[in-house]
């Protein structure tokens, strides 16, 4: 891989960083870094590396005990390998983990033995721009809440007052008014010395047909959007009057991303309650923590997002899903279900009768109802199993089988041998038959689950590899594969990142993709080139090592456009079968067919 063409050096800091404990590093200064500590020089002071094989050496993996050299090092492509456990990365990562030390650490580490002084940090152009829109932001939320208490703020204090939302909450959240005019925003912040430019950047207005700026938010109630650190990074505004969409967002700004920030979790990440309550609209929030329910979210206007999912983790290992009580709300829960469930979250399903939503909930009756809700929620097990029931009749043999298939064929994907246990003798005493008989057919299903991955995919769950164990865990493979392809093939042709075509992140069906495919191609977007040393600030270790193994399948280059294509058309052709209304039951089902007929 060449690492010439280097751009500016600008060492921006993504935002909000994506891992770990973040130092922004110019890509000048990690360029000379690793062009100053050759990876065969430095896996040399470690592991006898013998001869070549290929372009590649390869010795005795650091990381695992091995008997047979699997660990290679590419001096061309200054990477490293392990076949056998699944490691990788670049010099950099190489340090970290085997000198167990953070990536600014093992930058320092090898700028010491390069002989290399450390650069100025923190203080480059990208990141006062951010504090600088960070603090438009917050002299805006500031002016919508002014409004608020305004004359002209009376339609939205009507409004709260209809929605039973107090003064306390309203000041508690931040909550504003943005006028019903087209430049009352831009003109108090110019008079407080901001340039239309900076306006722009922050989302705040919008260039019009006639080449003037008019304001992004007008007639709407506003949320500010803050960030777990305190900084107001967006704003969500609820419509008032008729005219568009219920919710608008702050576009995608230096500052702010829809899919990896949550409404609220400023807030909810100092509850005490134990678990993060999940719900689809502010106004839900707004009224849960109003009835003391102070660890409600929202996403903001997108599905979940596995970013959205891995900052939940960090502060709380249990999930309770309050979206609304229609089909679109319990559409969004399976699909949060599989989400969370990727990141180890324990994750409990909410379910109301009587009411759309949390916030009507708890109006209609009170919030020890609700408490009692929370308390009475069926893990993802039970909510999954009782949405299957719901459609059958259980009062008739033939439905009673019909039910049981499509509940074996669910747990037969728990990993869980209780779990699957546990469930299939609440099954067998629900419908009247034997629990050895359920628990028989469940395993011998599972078995055979196994044995198909294994032959579709060539993956063997039996292999000592990490690897493999991970591969199997893609809910997609045929998706993930082409996934895994359109990441290549921009590591490796970056003009790529300007086609047209090029698929969202939440479009991957593997969420890890995803955020590897988003942090190259933001990386790349911004003009910066891209080498396994310098994703290592942004990527955790393990999904650079995802990436390295990524790079080792093959990929002809001769036609990367037409290879481009042909991946995006199978992420898009798999994503759309699960869009026309397949519940991933049926997917799977049709998976099967599709197997068994071939
Ligand atoms: N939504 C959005 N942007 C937000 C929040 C929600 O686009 N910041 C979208 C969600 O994607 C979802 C819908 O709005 O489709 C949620 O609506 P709802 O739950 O009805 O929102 P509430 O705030 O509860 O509004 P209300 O009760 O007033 O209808
Ligand atoms: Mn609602």
């Amino acid at each position: 891989m060449s690492r010439s063409g280097f751009s500016s050096g600008r060492g921006g800091q993504p935002y909000p960083p994506s891992g770990g404990d973040f130092t922004a590093f110019p890509d000048t200064f990690i360029n000379e870094l690793v062009a100053r500590n050759d990876i065969v020089d430095v896996v040399s002071g470690y592991v006898r590396l013998g001869k070549k094989s290929g372009s590649n050496m390869f010795g005795l993996c650091p990381f695992h005990s091995e008997k047979t050299p699997s660990f290679s090092v590419s001096p061309d492509k200054q990477i490293y390998h392990c076949f056998g456990c699944g490691k990788g990365g670049g010099v950099i990562s190489f340090i970290m983990e085997i000198e167990n030390l953070s990536f600014p650490e093992a930058v320092a580490f090898l700028a010491r033995r390069a002989n290399m002084p450390l650069p100025e940090q923190e203080n480059d152009r990208e990141s006062k721009k951010r504090a600088r829109i960070l603090a438009l932001n917050k002299d805006a939320a500031r002016f919508y809440y002014e409004q608020l208490s305004s004359p002209a703020g009376e339609r939205a204090r009507d409004y709260m007052a209809r929605r039973g939302i107090s003064k306390t909450t309203a000041t508690n959240f931040g909550l504003g008014f943005a006028p019903d005019a087209w430049d009352t925003l831009e003109r108090a912040m110019r008079e407080k010395g901001y340039t239309d430019y900076e306006l722009f950047d922050a989302g705040l207005i919008k260039k019009g047909r006639n080449g003037g700026w008019y304001d992004t938010f007008r007639d709407r109630l506003m949320f500010p959007v803050i960030d777990v650190r305190g900084n107001v990074i967006g704003f969500s505004g609820r419509i008032l009057g008729e005219n568009g969409p219920k919710y608008l967002n702050s576009p995608e700004t230096s500052v702010f991303n829809k899919g990896s920030n949550l409404f609220a979790l400023n807030l909810a990440k100092k509850s005490k309650s134990g678990y993060i309550l999940l719900t689809e609209g502010n106004i839900d929030v707004v009224s849960l923590h109003q009835a003391g329910f102070d660890s409600a979210v929202a996403s903001l206007g997108t599905s979940l997002t596995a970013e959205q999912a891995r900052l939940i983790s960090r502060y709380s290992s249990q999930v309770v899903i309050a979206y609304d009580n229609d089909g679109a709300g319990q559409k969004a829960a399976q699909r949060a279900i599989a989400i969370l469930e990727k990141l180890d979250l324990k994750v409990r399903v909410l379910q109301m009768s009587g009411a759309k939503d949390p916030d009507e909930f708890i109006k209609l009756k009170g919030p020890e109802a609700f408490a009692r809700l929370i308390e009475g929620s069926e893990n993802q097990v039970e909510y999954l199993l009782a949405q299957i029931a719901k459609k059958y009749d259980l009062k008739t043999d033939a439905q009673k089988l019909d039910y049981l298939r499509e509940a074996e064929e669910l747990l037969a994907r728990r990993p869980s041998a209780a779990e699957r246990e546990i469930y299939c003798r609440r099954i067998a005493a629900e419908v009247g038959i034997s629990p050895q008989v359920l628990i028989g057919e469940v395993n011998a299903r599972r078995k055979r689950l196994l044995r198909r991955a294994e032959k579709t995919e060539g993956v063997r769950p039996t292999a000592s590899s990490e690897r493999a164990r991970e591969a199997l865990r893609y809910d997609d493979p045929a998706s993930a594969v082409a996934e895994e392809g359109v990441i290549r093939l921009l590591y490796l042709e970056p003009e790529l990142a300007s086609s047209p075509r090029l698929p969202a992140a939440e479009e991957f069906s593997s969420p890890e993709l995803g955020h590897i495919y988003s942090v190259l191609l933001s990386r790349l977007r911004e003009g910066r080139s891209v080498s396994a040393d310098m994703l290592g600030g942004e990527l955790e270790q393990k999904e650079l090592s995802q990436l390295v193994s990524i790079l080792q399948q093959p990929e002809a280059l001769a036609s990367s456009g037409r290879a481009l294509d042909d991946y995006i058309n199978r992420i898009r052709d798999r994503r759309r079968t699960k869009e026309q209304g397949l519940d991933p039951m049926q997917i799977y089902q049709q998976r099967k067919k599709e197997l068994e007929n071939t």
